[in-house]
């Protein structure tokens, strides 16, 4: 069965090291005859949550600008792979203002009970892929546990990530000697 796979390249560096190891793994599952969209987050205007709380009552945020258009996409694709860069020992700004939006998500399933994804639809799994500059001990610590929550809210199920410290310009993780080929495999997993 073919299945609808997203990616969202979250880095502002678009030649960056995070959008080469998603470009792989979107070829991979474009070459195995799934339906492949790939977006980039520079591109959509993303207001940060104001916190309103006004989505509490029915889901619908009250910021008019591009998120709907992401929303969609997040709950029709059977598979996921987020590509972010580490900023500051966490996930870089522009995925976490992503991630942030889904809030009136979080207010349709835990405060209104409502499913967000098909539940008749195949699993939703979900891969993220991340580099950092540094070797620092922990260091995709945080995002992951962003990411995670992200992904649960959703049920997305999190695939065993491909995470790569010490690559830090732009282009520095094509001389990895395994990065791409662990990608190739973990998106062949993701849509085994
Ligand atoms: C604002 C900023 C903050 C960063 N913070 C960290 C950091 O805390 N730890 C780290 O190891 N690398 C850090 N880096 C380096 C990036 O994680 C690294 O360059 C990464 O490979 C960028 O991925 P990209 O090319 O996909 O954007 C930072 C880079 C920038 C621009």
């Amino acid at each position: 069965m073919a299945l609808s796979v997203l990616g969202i390249a979250c880095s502002p560096r678009r030649n960056g090291n995070t959008t080469s190891l998603l470009l792989e793994g979107m070829k991979t599952a474009e070459i195995e005859g799934h339906i492949t969209e790939m977006l980039y987050l520079s591109d959509f205007k993303i207001t940060p949550c104001q916190g309103c709380g006004a989505c509490s009552a029915n889901g619908v945020c009250v910021i008019n600008d591009d998120v709907p258009k992401l929303q969609e996409r997040l709950i029709h694709a059977d598979r996921l792979i987020l590509a972010a860069p580490i900023f500051f020992m966490g996930l870089n700004a522009q995925t976490k203002i992503l991630i942030d939006r889904m809030q009136p998500f979080w207010a349709l399933k835990y405060l209104h009970h409502q499913s967000l994804a098909n539940p008749a639809g195949p699993d939703r799994i979900g891969l993220f892929l991340s580099t950092a500059g540094t070797q620092k001990k922990d260091l995709f610590k945080c995002a992951e546990r962003s990411i995670q929550t992200f992904f649960h809210m959703l049920d997305i199920k999190y695939a065993q990530p491909c995470l790569y410290g010490g690559i830090d310009l732009a282009g520095e993780i094509i001389e990895h000697s395994t990065a791409f080929d662990d990608v190739r495999k973990a998106t062949q997993r993701l849509i085994s």
